[in-house]
């Protein structure tokens, strides 16, 4: 049965969803799903934006079959290489002997190294400005490169405003009926995974999402038509900013998240009594999460959505406890910054993680480290609560 939806008149959304795979990119826990966006431009000539996963090609083949109704497909632009959109050239190129590919060199390169390298004859090179017209559509191709690879590039339909934005303003989380960002609570049922998207895939590349942003101001855009996710056609300025703040490294929140790694519950008790001393002072929201068993991508997203960071960490192997290790490593090549952070270590005859845990954050920019650390030995006893409260006064102060 195909499963396909109208976006504009002359726009169809062909993509598909995939609700069984487990880790996406063999990596992220995708427990909601996600949907491999693509879409028919149906004009004079018919162009197709970009094509999915090889997991759901039999579905994508039936909805764009169904979507053509009988007609054949003139251009195939290739946006992002990577394989959750291209794995279906080679079988488009066999199916669509005419269809040309609209790509910009780095793409072309890449297109060689992943099949064979299409003949030159089914080739339409473009670089930035370039247009392409379909008929009534005018398609203008953007580069947005390291969004997420050196190659991707966004194409502007001047003709209906609609930015097809390639990995940018994507989000994890299958399409279930309801494609577009105005039929769902985004901001209760979507954001939190949104904001893991992007600070896991894109996270790194905060500068180049600023450049991507500022080239987007400078188009008139109504609609957002991602490769994952929502289709954007309403309030596009809440997503637009999240990303701005995303991209600045800017928290969303003044929020404290509590990291602890623990490995008999010691560590996580000392956590537990700075949250209350916390909330006595008035903070809301804390969040506390144990590092051991809260995938790595949930505190990352965390961490790019609140200003305040405590980490709490066991000693193991004279080193620090290891999911914490893989956490701080993740900050690092994610490019975290600007955050206040707080350092509390445990250990039972050498606690030294937190010097250890120190070092990986002053690798990191702009990470204000409090002054104050809190060592523990083996379990922090109730003689300790004045330093306990001096460790949580001086979050509250930064707040
Ligand atoms: Fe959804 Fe970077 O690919």
């Amino acid at each position: 049965m195909q499963n396909t939806r109208k976006v504009t008149e002359d726009i169809i959304w062909v993509g598909c969803n995939d609700r069984r795979l487990a880790l996406f990119e063999n990596l992220f826990p995708i427990q909601r799903g996600v949907s491999y966006n693509s879409y028919l431009i149906m004009d004079e000539k018919v162009a197709l934006m970009d094509t999915v996963d090889a997991s759901v090609t039999q579905q994508f083949l039936e909805n764009v079959e169904y979507a053509l109704n009988g007609r054949d497909i003139d251009y195939l632009v290739v946006q992002h290489m990577e394989p959750d959109h291209c794995a279906n050239i080679v079988e488009f190129m066999k199916r669509y002997p005419d269809m040309k590919i609209v790509a910009n060199v780095k793409t072309v390169q890449m297109i060689g190294q992943f099949f064979d390298e299409p003949g030159q004859e089914r080739i339409v090179l473009v670089k930035e400005g370039d247009t392409l017209s379909t008929g009534k559509h005018t398609l203008r191709f953007v580069m947005a490169p390291m969004v997420h690879w050196p190659e991707v590039m966004v194409t502007y339909d001047e003709t209906e405003k609609v930015l097809f934005s390639a990995d940018a303003f994507g989000t994890f989380g299958a399409l279930n009926g309801n494609m577009f960002s105005d039929e769902v609570d985004f901001d209760r049922d979507w954001i939190a995974d949104a904001r893991r998207y992007y600070a896991n895939i894109v996270g790194k590349y905060g500068m180049q999402v600023q450049a991507l942003l500022k080239k987007a101001s400078g188009l008139y855009i109504e609609m957002i038509c991602p490769l994952h996710g929502p289709v954007w056609r309403e309030n596009l300025a809440y997503f637009i900013e999240k990303y701005d703040a995303w991209s600045k490294y800017k928290p969303e929140d003044k929020d404290v998240v509590i990291i602890y790694g623990s490995i008999y519950g010691h560590t996580e008790q000392a956590a537990d009594a700075l949250a209350t001393k916390l909330a006595l002072k008035g903070v809301k929201n804390i969040s506390l999460y144990d590092v051991s068993t809260t995938h790595v991508s949930e505190l990352i997203a965390e961490i790019f959505r609140a200003s305040h960071v405590v980490i709490a960490c066991s000693t193991y192997n004279g080193g620090i406890y290891p999911p914490m290790e893989n956490l701080l490593h993740d900050m690092k090549a994610l490019a975290v910054q600007n955050r206040t952070v707080a350092v509390m270590d445990n250990g039972t005859w050498a606690p030294t993680a937190g010097k250890q845990i120190v070092k990986h954050l002053e690798e990191m920019k702009n990470i204000k480290l409090l002054e104050n650390q809190l060592s523990i030995k083996s379990a922090l006893k109730n003689d300790r609560e004045e330093e306990l409260e001096a460790f949580a006064q001086q979050i509250v102060d930064t707040l």
